[in-house]
């Protein structure tokens, strides 16, 4: 289902917009979307300068920081036609730098774990930076979320996006090879939000590139996420041991708390006392989705808010995806709208490759060799 036209208008009003900048209209799909806009966002300590584009199509609205491509609000109207903004996020620069938990980042050069940062490719065995107990988690201690992007905007049609570089040189975090990253952000006239991520090395390595929006439906500060309704189409999932690494087990979810192939409220089972969320202290697993590797974008997920109507729907083409149920929110965060944030606050839906793949031959390889492309798409897909 699009983005009833109706209800974008209706929320244009509301905000005090013209509804022709929000991209449904005939004048704007005929002119095309608007360019983003850019403006300062501080700056790092060695003066190095942050920005922050603004962008918006279908009525959807996004600002993103050339700061680890940080998605730092996302805008939605719900079912009446209000806005808000339903990513979690900081309001200034130096809390990124200092104290995110990963905030609507781009995630790499592997995200989720590897155990105690070792892989072996090739007769070959590498130490990645450990940051994560004895593990290496998104990256490590300088993942692709703590680099600047260039950033270049565009607008093709009536789609308008930015296009993100960053390279990540041989031997960065312990990984082998110059990889060069291209993540391209296009929000559509449908207003749906899609990511595609691209990479290439010139040594053989390890990738799986991903986000890490912390979504909250009802808008980011606003409580709980636990009476959110979410679907996620996969019969299996992937235990993991203390440190949330895979044990190398393809679970069934028949009869646990994993089981959200019937869609159900977040809050209805995290405290059903399954040994594997207590460990995790909630949701913090790895979905086997039952379409596999697919050639084109597939329904991974579908996120609910039933105040707001607001909907989120997930495709992607990896074989993966990540719930995280915002377990590490401890109420010490204080957001874009100076509410604090709690555990459970948010949750993450992360398209992925499985965590620690370099380590389980049985899991999908995440290795990518001089010559071959990595590409993989999500979609985000808005309702209300
Ligand atoms: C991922 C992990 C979680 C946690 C968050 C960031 O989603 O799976 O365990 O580390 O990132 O806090």
């Amino acid at each position: 289902m699009e983005l009833n036209r109706r209800t974008v208008i209706a929320g244009a009003a509301a905000a005090g917009i013209a509804a022709t900048t929000l991209g449904t209209g005939t004048a704007e799909a005929a002119s095309g979307g608007r360019k983003p806009v850019k403006e300062p966002f501080g700056k790092l300590a060695d003066g190095t300068k942050i920005y922050r584009w603004s962008l918006e199509n279908g009525g959807t609205r996004l600002k993103v920081l050339n700061w680890g491509g940080v998605v730092q609000t996302l805008e939605l109207p719900d079912r009446r036609g209000h806005y808000a903004n339903v990513a979690l996020g900081f309001d200034n620069i130096d809390d990124y730098v200092a104290k995110t938990p990963y905030f609507g980042a781009l995630i790499g050069r592997y995200g989720n774990r590897i155990a105690k940062g070792q892989f072996t490719l090739d007769g070959k065995s590498y130490q990645l930076s450990v940051n994560d107990g004895v593990n290496s988690l998104h990256g490590g201690t300088q993942g692709f979320d703590k680099h600047v992007w260039d950033v270049e905007p565009f607008v093709k049609g009536s789609d308008v996006g930015l296009v993100l570089h960053y390279t990540s040189v041989d031997g960065e975090m312990g990984y082998p090879g110059t990889l060069k990253a291209k993540v391209t952000y296009t929000l559509t006239k449908r207003g749906e939000w899609i990511i595609d991520y691209q990479a290439t090395t010139d040594k053989a390595t390890v990738v799986n590139l991903t986000s890490h929006v912390y979504w909250n439906l009802a808008g980011e500060g606003s409580g709980t996420i636990e009476d959110h309704e979410l679907t996620i189409p996969a019969g299996r999932y992937t235990p993991t041991d203390s440190g949330l690494i895979p044990t190398g087990e393809l679970a069934t979810v028949r009869g646990t708390p994993f089981d959200f192939r019937e869609t159900k409220t977040i809050g209805r089972d995290i405290r059903a006392g399954h040994v594997q969320q207590v460990q995790a202290k909630g949701f913090d697993h790895n979905w086997v989705l039952d379409k596999g590797i697919t050639a084109k974008p597939e329904h991974v997920a579908t996120l609910r808010d039933p105040r707001s109507g607001r909907t989120l729907k997930i495709a992607s083409d990896q074989p993966g995806l990540q719930f995280y149920s915002g377990n590490f929110l401890d109420g010490t965060l204080t957001g874009t709208g100076g509410r604090t944030y709690r555990q459970g606050d948010a949750l993450c839906l992360e398209t992925q490759h499985f965590p620690d793949s370099p380590n389980h031959s049985n899991f999908p390889s995440t290795v990518l060799r001089p010559g071959q492309v990595y590409r993989t798409r999500t979609v985000h897909t808005f309702d209300a």
